[in-house]
């Protein structure tokens, strides 16, 4: 068992510099942190530049933040607070690609969609103190290091292996403090896999039926099918729940799927957006854990296997055209 000493630095290195990855640079930034963006690939404008700014936008104003960049295959520093805001699917290919430099007692911070690569996480790293975020901060880039910060929602923070962990509540503690000024809802969470699985309900239900059918996450739930289909999605996940023995199906899963929508009605989700860019979907993640769930426990889950393999038909159909 180890125990997690606060890294002395709040120097955070963010890894993913898509929508979310910004949005936490540039308000960690803002907070007066350290803050470096690690990157594959330096953009052709600053092949050579050690710093670069971020745009964010919110609130009809934009303001810029300066962060160091760097790439991952760069030596040195070491790193002490990592905050991991990739696909779910690149998360362990990338934490991969800097574990070189993490400091034998970092911080891996993992702000992803779906479920399975938490887990996966742990396991590959079993002395690090590995936290789990889920998030509904709107959030999406205009353009390279350029974000527009659509709905302020909560972030919360948990350990999915607490009895692992030797000193949880300063590990809790010590997590808070380094976030210290923040201007985003931050929490920490006694019961982190409940969040989890609720953001996997409400991304299961929302995301491959705004993608499907083209529309904002609002427009769901002005179609009696849709809605139905919704019902369906959540009757099903709450099923494994009810197999697994977790109590997390109360309040239903659907009222939480049209509270979400409700906020973000005006939203295109994450994976309309994938598959509208012909980029991929984080459809393995989200409805593929729940059907390869519901196979383990002999659980019959028709509408998500369904929803699944429409949306990996959508992408090899795309693929084809190209
Ligand atoms: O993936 C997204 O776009 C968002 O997580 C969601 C759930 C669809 C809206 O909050």
């Amino acid at each position: 068992m180890k125990s997690y000493k606060n890294p002395e630095s709040t120097h955070w290195h963010v890894l993913g510099a898509g929508a979310i990855g910004c949005l936490w640079a540039s308000h960690l930034s803002r907070a007066g942190k350290e803050v470096t963006l690690l990157l594959r690939t330096k953009p052709a404008t600053a092949k050579r530049e050690k710093y670069h700014p971020i745009l964010l936008e919110q609130n009809g104003g934009i303001s810029s933040f300066i962060v160091q960049i760097q790439l991952c295959s760069d030596k040195n520093p070491p790193i002490h607070n990592l905050i991991v805001c990739t696909k779910s699917f690149d998360a362990l290919a990338a934490i991969h690609s800097i574990e070189h430099r993490l400091a034998p007692n970092a911080r891996i911070v993992l702000l992803l969609n779906g479920m399975g690569v938490q887990q996966e996480c742990i396991k590959r790293y079993p002395g690090r103190a590995v936290i789990c975020g889920s998030t509904s901060d709107g959030a999406y880039r205009r353009d390279t290091f350029h974000v527009i910060q659509a709905g302020k929602g909560q972030t919360f923070f948990g350990v999915l292996n607490r009895t692992a962990i030797s000193e949880p509540d300063n590990l809790h503690t010590n997590f808070m403090k380094s976030l210290n000024g923040i201007e985003l809802n931050v929490h920490w969470s006694s019961d982190m896999l409940e969040h989890l699985w609720r953001k996997l309900a409400i991304n299961c239900a929302i995301n491959p039926l705004t993608a499907i059918n083209r529309c904002r996450n609002g427009e769901l739930l002005n179609d009696t099918r849709l809605v139905s289909l919704m019902q369906d999605i959540c009757s099903e996940i709450e099923m494994i729940l009810g197999a697994l023995k977790l109590p997390y199906a109360k309040p239903s899963l659907f009222n939480q799927v049209t509270q979400d929508i409700t906020v973000t009605a005006q939203n295109y989700s994450s994976m309309y957006q994938d598959l509208n860019n012909a980029r991929p979907t984080e459809i393995d993640q989200i409805t593929g854990f729940i059907c390869r769930q519901a196979k383990a426990l002999g659980i019959p889950v028709p509408t998500n296997e369904m929803l699944y393999r429409k949306i990996k038909n959508s992408i090899e159909f795309r693929a084809g055209q190209r």
